[in-house]
């Protein structure tokens, strides 16, 4: 009998599920298309001095025995940034896009910020087009890389990944100027 009510009630949720359309799956074969391989080259302003920060602490741990940590950026500190990126070194070069989200600070032992970041671009043919970064970040080695792992726009099932290389640090202020050079494979 309890089997009975069992097989009634599933079959009810099913209608009940069809007829709503509370969830709809359709599979179907997909041949790819030709992928193209895109460089890109632009430099990436982190402030987080007053005036004008482009980056701003959102939180951070209070560490016991005192805050002994002087970094700019010490463990579990979150920060949130809107960097501008420009084709050369200097800040007041062409402005190519903006770099939004967010950085925390995840290296016990090592400096490292892991990144949670969307590049956009507003110029050029990939205007309104933008890059997603999910990678750490270890930010003391000259040479690093960072992870595309999607993209919108011109850069939709992007995958890819970005060459770093920091261009000038202030250790004291931890505003940095970042050369990204980033690679991806799109359709
Ligand atoms: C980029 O796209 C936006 C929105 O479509 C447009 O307003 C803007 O003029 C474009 N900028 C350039 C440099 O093409
Ligand atoms: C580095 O940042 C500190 C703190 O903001 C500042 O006092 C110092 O002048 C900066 N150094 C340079 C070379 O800009
Ligand atoms: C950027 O990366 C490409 C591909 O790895 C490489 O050929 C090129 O020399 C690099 N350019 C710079 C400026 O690092």
């Amino acid at each position: 009998m309890e089997k009975k009510i069992g097989l009634v009630g599933f079959s009810l949720y099913l209608c009940l599920t069809f007829a709503l359309g509370e969830y709809y799956s359709k599979t179907r074969p997909f041949t790819p298309k030709q992928q193209v391989v895109t460089n890109l080259h632009f430099f990436f302003h982190d402030t987080l001095t007053a005036p004008n920060p482009s980056a701003v602490l959102v939180a951070k741990p209070t560490l016991t025995g005192g805050d002994k940590d002087s970094s700019p950026s010490p463990f579990g500190s979150l920060f949130a940034l809107d960097d501008p990126l420009t084709i050369r070194p200097d800040p007041k070069s062409k402005k190519i896009g903006n770099a939004r989200g967010m950085y925390v600070s995840s290296g016990k032992h090592v400096p490292t910020l892991t990144m949670y970041v969307d590049f956009g671009f507003t110029a050029g043919k990939f205007n309104g087009s933008s890059i997603a970064v999910f990678s750490r970040n270890t930010i003391t080695e000259k040479e690093r890389e960072v992870a595309v792992v999607g993209g919108r726009g011109r850069f939709r099932m992007a995958r890819g990944v970005g060459q770093l290389n920091t261009y000038y640090v202030n250790l004291t202020s931890g505003d940095a100027i970042v050369e990204y050079n980033v690679t991806l494979y799109h359709y």
